[in-house]
């Protein structure tokens, strides 16, 4: 649908960028800080990318002054980062840090001298460790007790100073890298375990947001949810059908439990049948479907999402024409063939290529049309105020002459900004945009070669960089979009 006119970007949008604490900060071991899941992941050969790790990351500890200073100078109106919880209790559930505290309460004042909002997220994948080791993590509901305690913590310090706040990063990721797929911390490949995780972390959730409500009554919290659109391969209903399941699997299973506090129960009747659903108790229950444990805005992170079709794997290809390539995460690339309670959803829908869609060079689809579709449906159907909470392009930046022209990530932010306007023009209550990802960080799987920032940071793969901060072409630019408060990018271009 095209206007002739967009409407204008709302007043006190909310335009920033994001980081996370494992992937900036580096310290790892500096002022009491205790070790994660991740700490312990990423020393461990072979797990990530030339073992690469966030020892140093990009040093954000000793560098917070001068990258809150390029925010200021890039005018940003609002910061998202991650708390590391094991900086703030490094035992997970035992004393409190001061040190730790001190850190992030310097930021965010130094944030808030500057004229920009912090945005609290208070897990963004680094467990304690010792909650691994003492209670196998989030497989044990202690884990969810003691991050109430956490978030105790970090409201009753942090309440006046904060009033945006993200329970968890991208769950359904997490979970999914976690304990299905064994990509990441605790390396765990069993799907029940997973729902089992996953479940207990929608406890913690909910009990967090009831504890945020008593203690922080005039913040906003909700989880940053990692959400993609589903599309049917073809118009036939069969496909249409897959997609509608795949919706369910993909989104409504995490997003219909933090509004509604209820799994979809088309997918529930699957997970069960085969036996790997989620016990609820009648206590889950009362907790899971209390009103004030539900968000108060939706944190979206786009990037892309995906195309099925009708279950062909089970029903073999007779028309030759039909056939088609499974992409890398056709579940039973990922998973030995043949046992269906690990790929519970085969039969329901099958991953395929996109043909409309251009991909970056890590194989991520690129489509802005989907950030608007994504905002369109998750405001239909949750009604809550919308923040993206994380988009952005991961590519190999070079440094020719001492700049940075990352015009391709240019084009890529100006165009999902513009899905993001024409969204608000179709109604679409959205409260800000944080881009991934203010300063280039260690990717958690690809080291230093995928690159998001607007500033380029001098560090690789071995951790011997300078560290010196350099603004990419696209810094200016943001900076441009967010003095003239979007009003520059319309339709017409
Ligand atoms: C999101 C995460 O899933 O994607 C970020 O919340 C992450 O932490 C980002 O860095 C990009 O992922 P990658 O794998 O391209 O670095």
């Amino acid at each position: 649908m095209f206007y002739q006119k967009l409407d204008e970007f709302p007043k006190n949008f909310l335009w920033g960028a994001a980081s996370a604490a494992y992937q900036i900060e580096g310290a790892y071991q500096e002022d009491g800080k205790g070790l994660s899941i991740w700490d312990k992941y990423a020393h461990q050969k072979g797990n990530t990318f030339k073992d690469t790790n966030g020892d140093v990351a990009v040093d954000h500890y000793h560098h917070y002054k001068e990258d809150v200073a390029l925010m200021a100078k890039m005018g940003l109106k609002a910061y998202r980062f991650s708390v590391s919880w094991s900086r703030i209790i490094p035992t997970g559930d035992g004393e409190v840090n001061k040190k730790g505290l001190q850190f992030y309460c310097n930021l965010i004042n130094e944030l808030r001298k500057n004229n920009i909002e912090p945005i609290l997220t208070m897990y963004h994948w680094d467990l304690p460790l010792v909650l691994q080791e003492k209670y196998q993590g989030w497989e044990d509901k202690r884990t969810a007790d003691a991050f109430l305690k956490y978030a105790k913590v970090l409201y009753t310090n942090f309440k006046d100073k904060v009033k945006y706040w993200v329970t968890f990063n991208e769950q359904n990721v997490f979970t999914s890298m976690g304990y299905r797929w064994g990509t990441h911390p605790p390396k765990v490949k069993d799907i029940k375990r997973m729902y089992k995780a996953n479940h207990i972390i929608n406890l913690a959730n909910a009990r967090a947001i009831k504890l945020f409500h008593e203690i922080v009554p005039n913040g906003m919290i909700g989880p940053s949810f990692g959400y993609g659109p589903v599309y049917s391969r073809t118009c036939d209903s069969n496909d249409v059908l897959a997609s509608l399941n795949a919706a369910d699997f993909n989104n409504n299973w995490w997003l219909d439990m933090y509004c509604r506090g209820k799994y979809p129960f088309f997918t529930y009747k699957v997970l069960d049948s085969l036996g790997i659903a989620p016990k609820v108790t009648d206590t889950d229950k009362r907790i899971l479907e209390d009103p004030l444990a539900h968000p108060d805005f939706l944190g979206i992170n786009y990037y892309h999402g995906g195309t099925v079709q009708q279950n062909r794997i089970e029903k073999p290809v007779k028309d030759k024409n039909e056939e088609h390539q499974f992409t890398k995460t056709d579940p039973y690339l990922m998973q030995p063939k043949g046992d269906k309670a690990q790929n519970p959803e085969v039969p329901m829908f099958n991953n395929v290529d996109n043909p409309y869609l251009k991909k970056t060079e890590w194989g991520w689809e690129i489509d802005s049309t989907g950030l608007r579709i994504s905002l369109r449906q998750v405001y239909e159907k949750y009604q809550l105020p919308i923040m993206i909470t994380e988009n952005g392009l991961g590519a190999k930046d070079k440094v020719e002459n001492g700049q940075i022209n990352d015009d391709y990530r240019i084009k890529y932010l100006r165009d999902h900004i513009l899905a993001m306007r024409e969204a608000i023009t179709d109604g679409v209550d959205l409260l800000g945009y944080c881009a991934w990802s203010f300063s280039d960080l260690l990717s958690w799987l690809n080291g230093y070669s995928k690159r998001y920032g607007f500033v380029y940071i001098d560090q690789n793969d071995n951790e011997n960089g300078t560290l010196k901060r350099m603004p990419k072409k696209s810094f200016n630019w943001y900076k441009q979009v967010i003095k003239d408060n979007g009003s520059n990018i319309n339709e017409e271009e």
